[in-house]
């Protein structure tokens, strides 16, 4: 492409069809190398640029010196050019010939760097809890977040209308209420409903864990949110004791907080264990001296657990006699069990020392990469 301004000999019609004859030939030549877009956008700037565009140069040059009468037929062959550029342009550089996908590639940028993710804190805690009692030979099991009214409440032993249930209050699913209560849908309050749904598709011994999401009606605060996590487990044989559970959550604590950790045991109340039980750990921050962090009494309650209660065997019992009415599988006089169920965002919270529970929804990648 030439960019010295074309002198203008005289202004009657012959010398300009001449020098736009000139010009549009030059155009020709010009669009039969646009093989790639970068190539296009070259020509574009070439010819329209709007301030060093060739046709803006070219024609103020000729426009001033322009006696008034050819202004006219100069305009109008300037129009002409500019329609001729502009259907070269609007050719797709792909489809013009030669090798666009060669030209295209600049081989001496740098190559763009995409940085492998990491699983999100909060799924990695909860494979940290999962991977304890994987090790002592538990299971997974998972279940869907939409339950019904039996499995997340009657069949753990939470009667219609029981306060108990006043704690666990959710989200309903909408227009139920002409279904029976017990198949009323609702938004899972804990993992405990896996429980039901695992003893009643398969007999005893059962070990196994129930990492999930769950929700409720609770208010956002620095440690609260309606929608968090549990790893709930759940063991079920013979000779099943006390001493089992407390040796088990014993170890599993040693194991994701530091051999140093001791736990102690508290009543509690849970409508589907009997008896129930608080579990706390000696302080992590302060070794069990009291800080600000245990509120000074140099303990943090961590989880709830307890004893399978025999009202939970026998609607399992019930269940499952539906499908066989000889089933004894889970006869309250001779299985035991125990079971558990923990946050996930209070352990991570506790294990990376993260002060309010919204840092892990928030998608701030501040945050996140403080974990990769
Ligand atoms: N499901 C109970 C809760 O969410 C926790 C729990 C699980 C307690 C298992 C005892 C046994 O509060």
């Amino acid at each position: 492409m030439t960019d010295a301004i074309p002198q203008l000999p005289s202004y009657d019609e012959p010398a300009l069809d001449a020098a736009f004859a000139t010009l549009a030939e030059e155009v020709r030549a010009g669009s039969s190398s646009l093989t790639t877009v970068e190539a296009q956008e070259n020509f574009r700037l070439h010819w329209l640029g709007r301030k060093q565009g060739r046709l803006k140069l070219i024609s103020d040059a000729w426009l001033k010196s322009a006696p008034p009468e050819a202004r006219k037929p100069l305009g109008m062959r300037f129009n002409q050019l500019k329609q001729q550029i502009e259907q070269v342009l609007e050719a797709p550089a792909a489809a013009k010939p030669a090798a666009t996908a060669v030209q295209g590639i600049d081989i001496t940028l740098p190559g763009a760097v995409r940085r492998p993710g990491i699983a999100h804190p909060l799924l990695e805690t909860m494979h940290e809890v999962v991977r304890v009692f994987h090790q002592l030979g538990y299971s997974t099991n998972l279940g869907p977040q939409v339950e019904s009214d039996f499995y997340n409440f009657e069949a753990l032993n939470f009667p219609p209308n029981h306060p108990a249930r006043d704690t666990q209050d959710t989200l309903q699913i909408a227009g139920q209420h002409t279904r029976p209560s017990r198949d009323r849908l609702l938004m899972r309050t804990h993992t405990s409903p896996v429980q039901i749904r695992t003893m009643i598709a398969q007999a005893p011994p059962i070990r196994i864990v129930i990492p999930g999401k769950v929700h409720r009606n609770d208010a956002a605060d620095a440690t609260h949110s309606p929608i968090f996590h549990q790893v709930e487990g759940l063991c079920v044989d013979t000779n099943i004791t006390f001493s089992d559970l407390k040796g088990t959550l014993d170890h599993a604590m040693k194991a994701l907080f530091g051999s140093a950790v001791k736990t102690r045991f508290f009543p509690s109340f849970f409508p589907f264990t009997e008896p129930s039980a608080d579990v706390q750990i000696s302080c992590i921050f302060c070794g069990g001296s009291g800080c600000r962090k245990c509120k000074h009494s140099g303990w943090i309650e961590l989880l709830g657990c307890g004893m399978v209660d025999p009202a939970v065997f026998a609607a399992v019992t019930a269940e499952r006699r539906k499908i066989n009415p000889d089933d004894d599988a889970y006869n309250p006089e001779k299985m035991t069990g125990f079971a558990f169920g923990m946050g996930v965002e209070r352990i991570a919270m506790m294990l990376h020392g993260v002060s309010d529970i919204g840092h892990f929804y928030s998608g701030d990648m501040r945050f996140l990469e403080r974990f990769a």
